[in-house]
């Protein structure tokens, strides 16, 4: 019950693990399942959400019939906990993801979490599993997963009539190895898959979204790239986004462009954040549509940036035979590759704040 889960938690607020005391190997972890301490469970059922509950064990009892397994009613979010140099434990932009999830729910007919749930639900895991956020300076984080789905039995096609909402954590570190050291990756444009309608659900965090991409990733990956990158579905001409992650591209004259397609570009919070980061530093940011074939000579450097990759560098582009290459030997931004962002930095100071302007070249 909620009162006996929050008091749980306060509990543990007072006794909180020291850092680092799961005692992973932290610079080796990837993306991949660990097993944590908790997760939470909430469920909506007549209208009203139960409290909280936090179990340790992770299998669920789930109803063969819930809406999840036949139609799909699922979203999931992602967001990262980091601990500071004094060992507090910061979380980058959960709200983000809390808008996210319930703009998706709305979409997908499921009610919206409200806020003291995410929070309540958020503080407790993030706590209790403490002891799993990587040390700070170990490059790794702690990935927070909310998700929510139909949980009720239904045989005919409508909305569940029970929900449940789950938030676990779970430590990780780079996405793609090959993106370890900011080297990058290499990428494939696709051609024989669409990610989403004009008018479909791309700009949800849909469970169905991300099956519907595994083949895709999976012909690219057998073909030697890590990740490939979607055109928009009606006239295959318009930059949509990769497989796990939003694209952005870094034009030769120092702009930061990403593509805008409001149906079917998921809204990353990582970009989000990134583009009001370019703009409060005085560089051009353009949201809008990106036309392939017209505009990939412009960019001097491209990324895939998204909570789980972070900013991963895209090393080249492959599309049939072509192949385009960004960014230069000595990583991503070098002056060699964009010209003056160092000298940018150098006037920054250490920690690159403060800046109003920027100098593309
Ligand atoms: C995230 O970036 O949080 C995601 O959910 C992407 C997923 C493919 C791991």
């Amino acid at each position: 019950p909620k009162a006996k889960a929050k008091g749980k938690a306060k509990a543990k607020a007072k006794k909180v693990d020291k850092v680092g005391a799961a005692k992973l190997d932290w610079p080796s972890l990837g993306f991949n399942y660990v097993k944590t301490k908790s997760h939470i469970r909430f469920v909506y059922k007549d209208g009203k959400w139960s409290k909280g509950k936090l179990y340790t064990d992770p299998f669920m009892p789930v109803h063969m019939l819930a809406n999840v397994f036949h139609y799909g009613q699922a979203l999931f979010e992602g967001f990262k906990g980091f601990h500071t140099k004094e060992g507090d434990v910061c979380l980058f932009a959960d709200k983000l993801s809390l808008g996210r999830m319930n703009h998706g729910c709305r979409r997908f007919m499921m009610p919206e979490v409200p806020v003291e749930i995410w929070d309540e639900a958020v503080q407790i895991v993030v706590k209790d599993n403490a002891k799993y956020v990587p040390p700070y300076g170990s490059g790794g984080a702690l990935y927070v997963r909310p998700f929510i789905f139909g949980s009720g039995p239904k045989l005919g096609l409508g909305p569940s009539e029970e929900y449940t909402f789950v938030v676990f954590a779970n430590p990780v570190g780079s996405y793609y190895k090959a993106a370890e050291g900011m080297q990058g990756v290499e990428a494939l444009v696709t051609d024989h898959y669409d990610r989403a309608a004009p008018l479909g659900c791309g700009d949800c965090k849909a469970a169905g979204n991300y099956a519907a991409d595994l083949e895709s990733m999976y012909e690219a990956k057998k073909k030697g790239f890590p990740i490939s990158l979607y055109l928009d579905a009606k006239e295959r001409r318009y930059v949509e986004e990769f497989n796990t992650s939003n694209f952005v591209g870094i034009t030769k004259d120092g702009k930061y462009i990403t593509p805008d397609a409001a149906r079917s570009v998921l809204n990353s919070n990582t970009n989000k954040v990134l583009t009001q980061l370019a703009a409060d530093m005085g560089i051009t940011v353009e949201r809008r549509r990106i036309d392939f074939a017209a505009e990939v000579d412009t960019f001097t450097e491209v990324g895939a940036v998204g909570t789980a990759v972070v900013v991963t560098p895209i090393k080249s582009l492959t599309r049939g035979d072509q192949v385009w290459n960004f960014g230069q030997p000595e990583g991503p931004g070098h002056p060699a590759g964009r010209g003056g962002r160092s000298a940018w930095l150098d006037d920054q100071g250490e920690d690159g704040l403060g800046a109003s302007s920027f100098e593309a070249s």
